[in-house]
Order: structure tokens, then C-alpha cells, then sequence
């Protein structure tokens, strides 16, 4: 950007108010006010020419758009704390810097996650249709017996901020914490949440519920599948708020069919979204909600700010608030 005009940046969504206002003051603003994602080739035109984009998780960010864009586009805000719709490889061989939505949406995705654990484990979906169908006839000794929470052990997988968010709020429940990350972490961490670094299949093999907190990357993509299944303890309950593909669904499906895990409960799936007619859908100890942990109002509102800022502050060429780290460019 040589000259004085204003700076043109895509916004891909409406995104909340808070946000929007941060970029309107800075930049021109193409909003694609859709419900839908923009279509890829309405995306591809919009894009040209852009000095910014303020991408949504449901947008893949790749060589071809970063081409569409042109060589004026100086960032790419996800609003988001995932950057698996980016090529962040393509971005940096262009220079480019990424940012995302950390922190703020922390206790947020850890409140989900809790949620599920508990709706599995206490068969909430079970027993609310059971009430709405007119089934409820007697208080009953053996209704709807599910899983205690208390005393059980929580095996984490992926101890970033979401996963230790997830561990305090299991030892307020009085739950035993496992975890198992790429690195160990910080003794005050440790101490903090009372968890305990285990190898992946110690942590199979002793968890009552396993709750996913990982990035999606080619080491954890399908990472949940048949061998992780067979080696987990008969009944468990697996909870994931992390992305989809890192959960294979066909082996999910047959490991709560046979009956070797107790229920699932999945904020995210794949693809997104899953049709009603999905065979997961249709499990009556498989619950599954729409990408929805960072639904709140407060966390929305912070997830704009933050993405607004790191748009505006690429544009402007400088150092943005949040930024993603980028390969080295080769
Ligand atoms: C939501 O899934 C996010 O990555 O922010």
C-alpha cells in the first residue's frame, strides 16, 4: 500500500458488532453478508485485489486464493483459534502473516466440552426425548443408568489452554486427570490442575472418559481410530471439541454400535456440517452439537475484537496482537 487510500480488507461472515466496528474504522469493507460461506468462486473474485482478509474456520485459505488475492493481501485474520483452513506454509512463502483468536475463547470451548462429558455421561439426550415422547411411566431402579462422573478418571488429550481449562473443571468434579501432549507442561500447570503427563496408550487404557484438545495436524488426524478404540477401557465416554478428522467416524460408529464405548459427544464432526441422515446422527448414545464451543456472546464478541485487531494491524503492517507462527519458508 504506496499511497494514502483507505485499505481494502474481505470480511467472509458478519462477524459481531465489536469487530466489525474495529475494521470499519480502519478499512473499506466488503462484508459477505450470506448465511452461508461465501461460495469458493465468490470468493475467489471478492478476495482480488484485498489488502486483508478476515477468514471464518469454514474457509480454505490455500496457493489458489492466496493467488486470487493478488500480492497486495498482507494478512490473513482467522476468527478462529484453529488454522487448519489455512496453508500456512502458502502464506509464509508469500510473507504473510496469520493470526487467530487465542485465549479468549478458552473457558468458553472447556465449558462445552464439561458439558458433554456430563450429558454423555448422564444420558441427558436419552432422558429429555424420553420425557418429550411420552414415555416416562414410573420413577424407575435400572431408568437410564449411565456413568459417575465423580471418582472417574479424565484422560486429556492436547494440555494447551482448552485442555488445562478442562482439567480444573475435572478436579472441582473430583475426577482423577490424566493428560498426554506433544509437550510437558509447566509444574505450576501440573499443579494447578492436579494432572498427570501419561503416555497416549497409558492414558487409553486408564481413562473413563477421554476428552480430545488437540490441534489438527497430520500426526493427530484420524488418531482416534480402531487401534485407539480397542485400546480404550470397555465404556468409556470420548468427548471431542478439537476438529473432527482427528475422531474416524466410520470406527467411532462400529466402537458405539458393539458397544465397546459407552457414548461419544462430539462438538465437531467430518465434514461439517453432518447431515441428519449421518449414521452417527442416528445413535442414540452419540450426541453431537454444532461447532458450538465458543458460542457465547461474550466470546464472540472477544473472538472479533481480537481477529479486528490483527486485521488491522496487518494492513498497516505491523507486528499483529496474535500472531500464528508460520513454517519457515522454504
Ligand atoms: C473453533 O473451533 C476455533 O478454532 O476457534
Amino acid at each position: 500500500m504506496s499511497d494514502q487510500r483507505r485499505p481494502r480488507v474481505l470480511v467472509t461472515r458478519r462477524i459481531p458488532e465489536a469487530g466489525l466496528a474495529i475494521v470499519r474504522q480502519a478499512a473499506e469493507v466488503d462484508l459477505w453478508e450470506g448465511e452461508l460461506p461465501p461460495p469458493r468462486d465468490e470468493l475467489l473474485r471478492r478476495v482480488a485485489g484485498m489488502d486483508g482478509l478476515l477468514a471464518l474456520l469454514t474457509d480454505r485459505v490455500d496457493d489458489e486464493l492466496l493467488d486470487a488475492a493478488g500480492t497486495g493481501l498482507r494478512v490473513v485474520s482467522n476468527f478462529a483459534v484453529g488454522v487448519d483452513n489455512i496453508d500456512l506454509a502458502a502464506c509464509a512463502r508469500r510473507g504473510i502473516p496469520v493470526g487467530n483468536t487465542p485465549g479468549v475463547l478458552t473457558e468458553a470451548t472447556a465449558d462445552i466440552a464439561f458439558a458433554l462429558l456430563m450429558a454423555a455421561a448422564r444420558r441427558l439426550p436419552e432422558g429429555h426425548d424420553f420425557v418429550r415422547e411420552d414415555r416416562w411411566t414410573t420413577w424407575g431402579p435400572l431408568l437410564l443408568l449411565g456413568k459417575d462422573v465423580a471418582g472417574a478418571t479424565l484422560g486429556i488429550v492436547g494440555f494447551g489452554r482448552i485442555g488445562q481449562a478442562m482439567a480444573r473443571r475435572a478436579r472441582g468434579f473430583g475426577m482423577r486427570v490424566l493428560y498426554h501432549s506433544r509437550h510437558r507442561a509447566s509444574p505450576e500447570a501440573e499443579a494447578a490442575t492436579g494432572a498427570e503427563m501419561v503416555p497416549f496408550e497409558t492414558l487409553l487404557a486408564s481413562s473413563d472418559f477421554v476428552s480430545i484438545h488437540t490441534d489438527l495436524n497430520p500426526s493427530t488426524r484420524g488418531l482416534f481410530g480402531r487401534e485407539a478404540f480397542a485400546r480404550m477401557k470397555p465404556g468409556a465416554i470420548l468427548v471431542n471439541t478439537s476438529r473432527g478428522p482427528v475422531v474416524d467416524q466410520v470406527a467411532l460408529h462400529d466402537a458405539l454400535t458393539s458397544g465397546s464405548l459407552f457414548a461419544a459427544a462430539l462438538d465437531v464432526t467430518d465434514p461439517e456440517p453432518l447431515r441428519a441422515d449421518h449414521p452417527l446422527v442416528g445413535l442414540p448414545n452419540c450426541l453431537i452439537v454444532p461447532h458450538i464451543a465458543s458460542a457465547t456472546e461474550r466470546t464472540r464478541d472477544a473472538m472479533a475484537t481480537k481477529a479486528a485487531n490483527n486485521l488491522v494491524a496487518g494492513v498497516r503492517g505491523q507486528p499483529l496482537p496474535d500472531p500464528v507462527p508460520l513454517p519457515a519458508a522454504g
